[in-house]
């Protein structure tokens, strides 16, 4: 993760702007709280729609950090720190890690490391509270001739920095070590530039390897649901919310 050059945080943000009903589905989830600590904060995305009193987020891109900053001013605490080893010092009636940002955990060691410091940052009765896209149906399906697909498809147009850009995608995917690995390529549209890159690590997680790590962290009363809705998970849903309480 920390080995490729970063995704340029404009590209990034342009994007990457959430799934429908997140910010919403966040909101509630954290109404009441005095303090909220959101883990890969990005470009301050969900932070900065919150009504919490304290807010911090955490992240390692600079850049991504740096749009943060710029959108919210003082009135959050940002830190550039990693998921996996942080340590603040106290705690929070919240920790969210909104958009998949779980799946930037690479394996096992990386993922129990980052639960061992929420349970260390989670205020008595305090929730965990996560999102990320539905695996199952797509890892149960897997072909042989799936693994490893080097077409380009086209995505989306964006706007950075004023000028349009198409933007491609190329996925390896590798199902036993559930991996996907998104290459995003930005072709400017409006004049002569270079392509720019970015590249999104992912390590998806079935629902029952999510829950066995939230419990075996000691996180308690452990919820995985099929949509920011709350409805019952389906094989066939293409997002789950989890919520635990520490
Ligand atoms: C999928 S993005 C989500 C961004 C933001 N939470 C949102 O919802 O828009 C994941 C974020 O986690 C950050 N990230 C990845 N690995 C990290 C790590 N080990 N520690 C801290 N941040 C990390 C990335 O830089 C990126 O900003």
């Amino acid at each position: 993760m920390t080995t490729l050059p970063p995704y340029p945080a404009s590209f990034y943000a342009a994007l990457h702007t959430g799934t429908e009903g997140d910010l919403a589905f966040y909101r509630r989830a954290c109404a009441g709280a005095s303090s909220v600590l959101e883990l890969g904060c990005g470009d301050g995305r969900v932070l900065g729609i919150l009504d919490v009193p304290e807010r911090h987020g955490l992240d390692l891109h600079e850049g991504l950090l740096d749009t943060a900053r710029a959108r919210m001013g003082d009135d959050v605490h940002l830190h550039p720190m990693d998921m996996r080893t942080f340590d603040l010092g106290r705690t929070f009636d919240r920790i969210i890690l909104p958009f998949s940002g779980v799946y930037c955990l690479l394996c096992d060691d990386d993922l129990r490391a980052c639960l061992r410091q929420v349970c260390a940052h989670l205020s008595p009765g305090g929730a965990f509270v996560l999102d990320a896209y539905g695996a199952e149906a797509f890892h149960a399906d897997a072909e042989p001739e799936d693994v490893g697909d080097e077409d380009w498809n086209e995505l989306a147009v964006v706007e950075v920095d004023g000028h349009p850009y198409t933007v491609f995608e190329r996925s390896v995917w590798d199902p036993d070590a559930q991996r996907i690995d998104v290459t995003y390529r930005h072709v400017r549209l409006d004049g002569p530039a270079a392509a720019v890159d970015g590249v999104i690590e992912q390590r998806y997680l079935l629902r029952h390897q999510l829950r066995a790590h939230l419990l075996e962290a000691g996180l308690r009363e452990v919820e995985v649901f099929g949509g920011f809705d709350e409805r019952p998970p389906s094989r066939d849903a293409e997002h789950w919310v989890a919520r635990a309480w520490g």
